[in-house]
C-alpha cells in the first residue's frame, strides 16, 4: 500500500515529534534509583531515602521575609532519576515571590495556612488569577510565568509545592532580565522606555559576582 503525501507528511511530523513527548518529564532511569558515585551499595539503608531537612521550619517562628525551603535534587540526592522534589514556601504579610518559571517542572501549591493570591500567564499572554484559602490546591503548567502574592496585613501564609522534576530550575524574571548585564539599550528598546529607567531599575538588581 503507498502512502499518499498527506500521511507521509503526518508520519514524518510524528516520527519527529514522538522523541520528545517521551521527554515530557525527567529522563527515565534503567535503575531502581540512583546512588552518589562512590557509594558502597551494601551500607545503603533507609536513612539515604530520608530528607530531614525540613525539620527546623516545624514549631520555628514565621521568618520576616518571603522564604523557599528546597528538598530538590541538589538538597536530597535520593530524588535523583524519580521526578519529584518538593518547595516549602512561607509569606510574611505582604510579601511576593516574583514571576518567575520552572523550565523543567509542573508546580502543584498546597496552600496550609493564611491566604494567598496566585497567577500564571499563558502563552497566548492571557492572565489566570485565584485568591486561595488553606486547604485548596493550585497548578501552574509546566515553563509558564507565575508569582504568589500574601496581601494579607497582619498574617502569613504557608504552602508546599510539589514539581513533576528532581531538577525544576527557577528562572526569576526581574533578577535575569535586571541583574544580568544586560545592554542598557537592548533593555530599553525592549521594554519601550529609556536607559535612565532601566538603570534605575537595575539598581534593585546587583548582578551577582
Ligand atoms: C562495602 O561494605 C561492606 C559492608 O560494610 C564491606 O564488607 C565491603 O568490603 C564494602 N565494599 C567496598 C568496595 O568498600
Ligand atoms: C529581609 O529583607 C530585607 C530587605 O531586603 C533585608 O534587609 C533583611 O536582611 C532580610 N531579612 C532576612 C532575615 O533575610
Amino acid at each position: 500500500m503507498a502512502l499518499t503525501v498527506e500521511q507521509q507528511f503526518f508520519l514524518a511530523i510524528l516520527l519527529i515529534a514522538f522523541p520528545f513527548s517521551a521527554l515530557s518529564g525527567d529522563p527515565d532511569i534503567l535503575s531502581d534509583f540512583v546512588v552518589p558515585l562512590g557509594t558502597n551499595n551494601s551500607q545503603l539503608d533507609g536513612n539515604f531515602f530520608t530528607y530531614t531537612g525540613m525539620r527546623p521550619l516545624i514549631n520555628s517562628p514565621p521568618p520576616t521575609n518571603f522564604t523557599v525551603t528546597k528538598a530538590s535534587m541538589a538538597e536530597f540526592p535520593a530524588l535523583n532519576g524519580q521526578s519529584v522534589s518538593y518547595a516549602v514556601l512561607e509569606y510574611p504579610a505582604g510579601s511576593v515571590n516574583p514571576p518567575h518559571t520552572h523550565p523543567r517542572a509542573t508546580e502543584l501549591l498546597f496552600l496550609t495556612y493564611g491566604i494567598l493570591e496566585v497567577g500564571f500567564v499563558d502563552t497566548t499572554n492571557k492572565l489566570f488569577t485565584q485568591r486561595l484559602q488553606a486547604g485548596d490546591m493550585f497548578v501552574f503548567p509546566k515553563g509558564l510565568v507565575h508569582y504568589q502574592i500574601n496581601s494579607a496585613e497582619n498574617d502569613f501564609a504557608v504552602a508546599i509545592s510539589a514539581f513533576g522534576s528532581a531538577a525544576a530550575g527557577t528562572v526569576s524574571v526581574p533578577s535575569t532580565v535586571f541583574g544580568t548585564d544586560i545592554d542598557d539599550d537592548i533593555l530599553a528598546k525592549s521594554f519601550k522606555t529609556d536607559v535612565q529607567t532601566i538603570q534605575k531599575i537595575k539598581a534593585g538588581f546587583p548582578p551577582k559576582a
